[in-house]
């Protein structure tokens, strides 16, 4: 079903968080051999974190990710970080369009889609994070604005690595999350979605994923892991959500 009989990816977006000290316990409480045979793990440390985290991370079988990128290759770009560098920095994801960067810095679909190309170019795996505001759900218009939200891969390659997340924005650090049955009625939607630009992928589920209701989720056909903010903070119920996602696809 998913291109490469890929495993299922519990990725770890820490946003604006985390300090040397932090990140080195962190990595110490992760123990030897943290990744179950069927789980892909991947980290995603603010820029700051990613040079000493990165090789850490490869030793214990860890993919390490960055939040963001922009989308030209090095030049007068002040304060701006390219693909090349992460790479260099030795990022196999990036993250682009998570809805705190839509709504908090406007960043529209022409933009998200110059960072994909360009991660692309430099090798890296983007994950395009997508999702509906609570108005727009309630106005019954998800569907629509998923439908838009991945309109961008038009035209782009369908054997270029792509992950999708399925965010839905009301769910993001609320507790909230939706039914079982919803998240298996879009995760359907956008995998039906991804067919219109000649890609099977993974779409991972992300919004107040915790290891009390991790399980649930990634069970939920469609589901084929998913992106923790808060959660990801704690490595105990970081492990505890890849414990799940273990049970999950056994
Ligand atoms: P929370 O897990 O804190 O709800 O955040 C989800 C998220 O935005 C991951 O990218």
């Amino acid at each position: 079903m998913i291109s490469g009989d890929r495993r299922c990816l519990v990725a770890g977006n820490w946003k604006m968080n985390g300090l040397l000290d932090e990140a080195m316990a962190y990595i110490e409480a992760l123990g030897e051999n943290p990744a179950p045979e069927k789980v892909e793990i991947a980290i995603m440390p603010p820029f700051t974190l990613l040079h000493p985290m990165g090789e850490r991370l490869e030793r214990k079988g860890i993919r390490l990710g960055a939040q963001s990128v922009f989308y030209e290759e090095k030049g007068a770009f002040t304060g701006s970080i390219s693909p090349l560098m992460l790479r260099d920095a030795g990022c196999h994801y990036v993250i682009l369009g998570h809805s705190e960067r839509r709504d908090i810095l406007h960043e529209a679909n022409e933009v998200i889609l110059k960072k994909l190309k360009a991660s692309w170019k430099a090798g890296l795996e983007p994950i395009l994070c997508i999702g509906e505001h609570l108005d727009e759900r309630e106005a019954g218009k998800t569907n629509e604005v998923l439908r838009e939200q991945l309109s961008i891969l038009e035209g782009t390659d369908p054997a270029a690595p792509l992950t999708v997340a399925y965010e839905p924005v009301w769910a993001i650090g609320t507790g909230v999350t939706p039914t079982l049955e919803q998240v298996e009625e879009t995760h359907a939607f956008v995998h039906e979605e991804l067919k219109r630009y000649g890609r099977t992928c993974r779409v991972l589920y992300g919004g107040s994923v915790k290891p009390s209701n991790a399980e649930d989720l990634m069970s939920c056909a469609g589901v084929n892991g998913a992106l923790v903010g808060g959660a990801s903070l704690d490595p105990r119920s970081f492990m505890g959500i890849v414990e799940a996602a273990a049970r999950a696809v056994s």
